[in-house]
């Protein structure tokens, strides 16, 4: 650094230097300035100015600011663009400070630690932790919003699937294992990395730490024994966050496996494909979520959402939920009254973990009350209904005594801030109400003083009055200025009047302002005082906002299911799945009214593999996607778009697609496909759902075919039986393994060609189909007429010299050599010495692309 750098920016530089990493917000007055490359970094995130300044004799230095009073929404900004921020306060008063105010960084705010509500609505922020061993990988996900820890342990191989369903907003990891983690270049995308010092993923380290912030002896209590690698990785994180000045985590509450034993989680991937909170191409408008979506509290929101990303494999758990929903969908008044009040409970868990955090502020606990003054309505509508409804009541503790103290203490509209006043009730402290009774007085004083004087002094215009710089006055217009007594001090002299103090208005003054000064300091620490009260009810507070999430859920449920016109499933562990006439629930809300066809959904117990053939855009994966929404509004506890269902629980749902372009996580296309595949196949049960679009399009045709039909003959001899599959597929060569493996079936879309021109039905109905129709699609897309004619030309030629497939012994019946033998037949009915060498030199050919075709067939290649 330079030593021409004026007083100011050296103070900035000694802050800065500590933080080279991170962005500083500078306090200066009422901005938070950035300088030099952090200006530069953050003013086009920001769309903000990038301005320069000279600072005494150094060179410019570029400058950008923002409002102290829009930071909230300027930091979230920097925050989704992946950005750490330290803010750095004036720790002194200005008008106080002698020289240069002091200033401290107070707070480092990470994407993964911030509180903060991002731009995105309905986004949370997760920090998750990341640690290697030789064999496997743990990891953890702290929610700070809630203070759960979800923590698990997998294979190397898949495991990013898993953690990447958890949306983490920040990754911590040991700084020894940058480079393993540099081979999943999923991680990185959209997420900020956070390498730390190995240590703090130290086992019993980090077992001690939890123990003691989960306020328990060991973690013996939470169903995580054995998982160590996962314990480190959540260890890691709590030292993050200490590292970034987080310490006080007394809403820390839960540490618990990913997935209890009755619940399964969804894979990145199905996430995507099923479109269930953001299309694969990155709309979050059209997902299932959005539409399910009719909750009136954040919690029951995120609580709606936890439910999608870990639904329920548990038959009886399920129809616990159903029972509440389907109780809310025949009573509509009680529907209708349980979303209103709930529309007026707050975040109660955010607030908690304000609370916890030790970040509440005057407004949060005014939220946390008027929360609190609606409880015991929706408990005694819970009580009044009895079960299944009432079951939820274990969830809502007494909190009156928390009530009753608030609506001691706390004004009805407090400020945001603390050090202001106005936030306590009179009545609650003696000290405070004598110091506004002493205002009071002293106010009613100054009120009566006017009157008071102008009989003393006959002066009839005398006015008392205040301004800002000089206080309060008594003033007197010029042509009275000889009746002014002689204990009045001159204070200010003005065109037409002078202005007078007397040494009693004075004193009052002063206790005025001596006063108020007095009532903020005190109600400041009287609201401190009260959010210490406060703190132990953090336990209740997050149960409370579990039985509000738990509520609100079933209700936006119950308010789907009526306006859309759902039915109860019925939800079974054994046996066949049969759900007939349904819709797919986001593109029955996009089509024009009535253009959806409903179509069944079914799997026989003997036969659960389906091939899905039919033309491009007939509605294959529209299909799939439909099946597997199915199964996961069934299993989330939710009503479901159909006439009829009967649906046996999948312990998990797999949805892979062809590779198409992986623009979302980086990877060669054909590389993730495979990978997704392994994936399913080292951990699909029988009980597993699979579906599979176009597996093996991302290769050439003959690799793509030979794979996805090996798949299916892979799944066919899965030891228990098969998983329920779906394959829709444009390899019309597999339809020929219903024939030949007992578990496989062929479905197709139902088309019809008129005039060369396709008709799409949308229907699924059995049967195979054996043409792709893709020229016609073509056609219909505008392709010129020459070229369709030619495609049509190249298709026949094709097609004649198509291929069949060699298939197992033991599932095939005797080899078939007919065309060996016609082979062989030819060869020995030619009389080579009546060939004309021109006839020979055919004959050759012909023979040669005949041998070719059986070598091919047989496998002898
Ligand atoms: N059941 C249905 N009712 C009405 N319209 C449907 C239905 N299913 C699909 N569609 C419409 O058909 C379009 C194409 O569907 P989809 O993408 O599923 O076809 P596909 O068979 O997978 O095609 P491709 O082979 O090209 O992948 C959808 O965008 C949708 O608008
Ligand atoms: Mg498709």
């Amino acid at each position: 650094m330079s030593e021409n750098l004026t007083p100011l920016l050296k103070q900035y530089y000694q802050i800065k230097n500590r933080f080279p990493d991170k962005i500083l917000f500078f306090r200066m007055g009422d901005f938070y300035e950035m300088f030099g490359q952090d200006a530069e970094r953050a003013a086009p995130v920001l769309g903000i100015a990038l301005t320069s300044r000279t600072h005494g004799k150094s060179e410019k230095v570029p400058l950008a600011g923002v409002p102290y009073h829009q930071a909230e929404k300027y930091l979230a900004k920097l925050l989704d663009a992946g950005f750490k921020v330290v803010i750095c306060e004036q720790t002194e008063d200005p008008k106080k400070a002698k020289g240069l105010v002091r200033r401290e960084a107070i707070e480092i705010v990470t994407p993964g630690t911030s509180l903060y509500e991002r731009a995105e609505k309905g986004t949370t922020n997760f920090l998750a932790g990341v640690v290697f061993n030789k064999e496997k990988v743990g990891f953890a996900r702290l929610d700070l919003s809630t203070g759960e820890f979800l923590i698990g342990e997998a294979e190397e191989t898949g495991w990013s699937e898993t953690f990447l369903s958890l949306e983490p907003t920040e990754v911590v990891f040991p700084q020894s294992q940058k480079e393993t983690i540099a081979h999943f270049p999923e991680l990185s995308a959209g997420r900020t990395l956070s390498p730390v010092e190995d240590w703090k993923f130290d086992f019993g380290w980090a077992e001690k730490n939890l123990s003691e912030k989960l306020g328990t002896l060991n973690l013996s209590g939470f169903g995580v024994e054995g998982k160590k690698l996962a314990i480190s990785a959540a260890g890691g994180v709590l030292s993050y966050l200490s590292e970034n000045q987080i310490q006080r985590l007394e809403h820390l509450r839960l540490i618990r496996p990913l997935a209890d034993a009755d619940e399964t989680t969804l894979d990145f991937s199905t996430l995507l494909h099923l479109e269930i909170f953001r299309t694969p191409s990155g709309d979050k408008t059209n997902t299932l979520f959005v539409h399910l979506d009719r909750t009136a509290t954040p919690q029951g929101s995120r609580r709606l959402g936890r439910w999608l990303r870990i639904p329920l494999t548990n038959p009886g758990k399920i129809n616990e939920r159903l029972n509440r929903v389907e109780l809310l969908v025949t009573d509509h008044f009680l529907r209708k009254k349980l979303h209103s009040l709930l529309s007026e409970v707050f975040d109660l868990e955010k607030l908690a973990a304000k609370l916890g955090m030790g970040k509440a502020g005057p407004r949060d606990l005014a939220a946390i009350k008027n929360s609190l003054a609606i409880l015991p309505e929706i408990a005694a509508l819970l009580k009044e209904s009895g079960p299944p409804l009432s079951e939820l009541l274990n969830h809502f503790p007494d909190l009156s005594a928390l009530f009753k103290l608030f609506d001691q203490a706390l004004k009805d509209a407090p400020p945001l801030v603390a050090n202001q006043g106005g936030i306590i009730k009179s009545g609650y402290s003696a000290e405070l109400d004598q110091l506004h009774a002493g205002i009071s007085d002293a106010k009613k004083w100054i009120a009566t003083l006017q009157a008071a004087e102008r009989q003393r002094t006959g002066i009839p215009s005398l006015k008392v009055g205040y301004n800002k710089v000089f206080g309060y006055y008594i003033e007197v217009t010029t042509p009275h200025k000889d009746k002014v007594p002689s204990d009045y001090i001159r204070k200010q002299t003005l065109v037409n009047a002078e202005r007078f103090i007397t040494e009693e208005l004075k004193e009052k003054e002063e206790l005025i302002l001596t006063a108020e000064e007095k009532i903020f300091a005190l109600e400041e620490q009287l609201f401190r005082e009260l959010e210490e009260k406060c703190r132990p009810f953090i336990p209740q507070l997050l149960e409370t906002a579990e039985g509000t999430a738990l509520l609100d859920a079933a209700v936006a449920l119950a308010a789907v299911a009526v306006d859309e016109r759902y039915i109860r499933p019925e939800v079974v562990a054994e046996g066949e799945t049969l759900i007939e006439e349904s819709r797919h629930p986001v593109l029955e809300k996009v089509l024009p009214k009535g253009n959806l066809v409903p179509n069944d959904v079914s799997f026989a117990p003997e036969r659960p593999i389906a091939i899905l053939t039919g033309p491009n855009m007939a509605g294959k994966s529209t299909y799939l996607r439909q099946a597997g929404v199915l199964f996961l509004l069934a299993q989330i506890g939710s009503f479901v778009p159909a006439k009829k269902a009967k649906i046996r629980v999948a312990d998990k749902i797999y949805t892979r697609v062809g590779a198409s372009d992986d623009i979302l996580r980086h990877r060669s296309t054909f590389l993730v496909e495979m990978s997704e595949v392994a994936n399913i196949l080292n951990n699909a049960t029988s009980n597993s759902l699979i579906l599979l679009d176009e597996i093996g399009r991302g290769t050439s045709t003959y690799d793509g075919l030979s794979i996805a039909y090996s798949l299916v003959e892979y799944l066919a001899a899965f030891p228990n039986g098969a998983p329920r599959t779906l394959f829709a597929t444009h390899y019309h060569e597999l339809v020929e393994l219903e024939r030949k493996l007992p578990s496989v079936t062929n479905l197709q879309v139902e088309v019809k060609e008129f005039e060369h021109q396709l008709i799409f039905l949308h229907k699924i109905i059995p049967g195979g189909c054996d043409r792709s129709f893709g020229i016609e699609v073509a056609k219909l897309a505008g392709v010129p007429m020459k070229l369709v004619e030619r495609a049509r030309e190249l298709l026949k030629e094709l097609e004649s010299e198509r291929i069949t497939l060699n298939v197992p012994a033991e599932q095939a019946s005797a080899p078939d050599l007919s065309g060996v033998k016609l082979f062989f037949e030819k060869v020995l009915k030619l009389e080579p010495d009546r060939l004309t060498p021109l006839e020979a030199l055919f004959l050759i050919n012909e023979l040669k692309k005949e041998s070719q075709n059986l070598t091919r067939e047989f496998g002898w290649k």
